[in-house]
């Protein structure tokens, strides 16, 4: 990983700190980035409540933080939410699911009030889809998943030896030039066996911040 990829993504996750509440009850993706902002809160110690984690890698850095997580059943709301990305088009729609979390990264985006994504700037393009789309899928239906796939136009890959924090399977699928991210997330939606797609567009971020050699972008 570049440094100055890393140096991107600690600015993002530093200035996302604006947007957690003391009081509140805090959203944290998993990833790169969001390591350095759990880091950050570590340091700074903002009275929060206490965290809603969407992995166990997150979950351990955030108990190693001191920090307390808790169970989504028990919390009522989520004012904030921050996570990393794959790929963020300029409507704040994304791909994420690199790290196999995106059932609960979705999961969570669906509760929070607000939805800061945070990345370097990297992560930016004009259209979704150079990164391989990850889908979660259960394991007796990876085999069907990946045809009805092939069917909307995408060459899925299976991440061998991968089993998400659910005991499921990924797709990563290639090929695909996203024009229409709300369509093509309905869509793998409504194929059986799906369980989620890296897609974030019917619920996109509401704000992304970007960390690059010229600073910060938000939009
Ligand atoms: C994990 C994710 C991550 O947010 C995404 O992969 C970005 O990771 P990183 O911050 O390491 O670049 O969706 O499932």
């Amino acid at each position: 990983m570049a440094t100055s990829q890393n140096a991107g993504k600690q600015a993002a996750a530093r200035a996302a700190l604006e947007y957690v509440t003391p009081g509140k009850v805090l959203g944290v993706g998993t990833g790169s980035t969001v390591n350095f902002l759990v880091d950050e809160l570590a340091t700074r110690r903002i009275p929060i409540i206490g965290a809603v984690s969407s992995s166990n890698e997150s979950t351990q850095r955030l108990e190693a933080a001191g920090i307390p997580v808790l169970d989504l059943n028990d919390v009522g709301e989520i004012e904030t939410y921050i996570d990393g990305a794959d790929e963020t088009n300029p409507r704040r729609q994304l791909i994420k699911g690199g790290g196999a979390a995106l059932t609960r990264e979705k999961i969570i985006a669906a509760v929070a009030r607000r939805f800061v994504c945070i990345a370097d700037d990297s992560k930016l393009v004009g259209v979704l889809g150079a990164f391989p789309l990850p889908v979660e899928v259960i394991p007796m239906a990876r085999a069907y998943v990946a045809r009805q796939l092939v069917r909307l136009g995408g060459r899925p890959v299976w991440r061998e030896k991968v089993v998400t924090d659910n005991g499921n399977h990924i797709l990563d699928v290639h090929d695909l030039r996203i024009t229409d991210p709300v369509a093509l997330e309905a869509a793998i939606n409504q194929i059986v066996g799906v369980v989620t797609s890296g897609l974030f567009a019917a619920r996109p971020a509401d704000l992304v911040i970007l960390g690059g050699p010229t600073g910060i972008r938000t939009f």
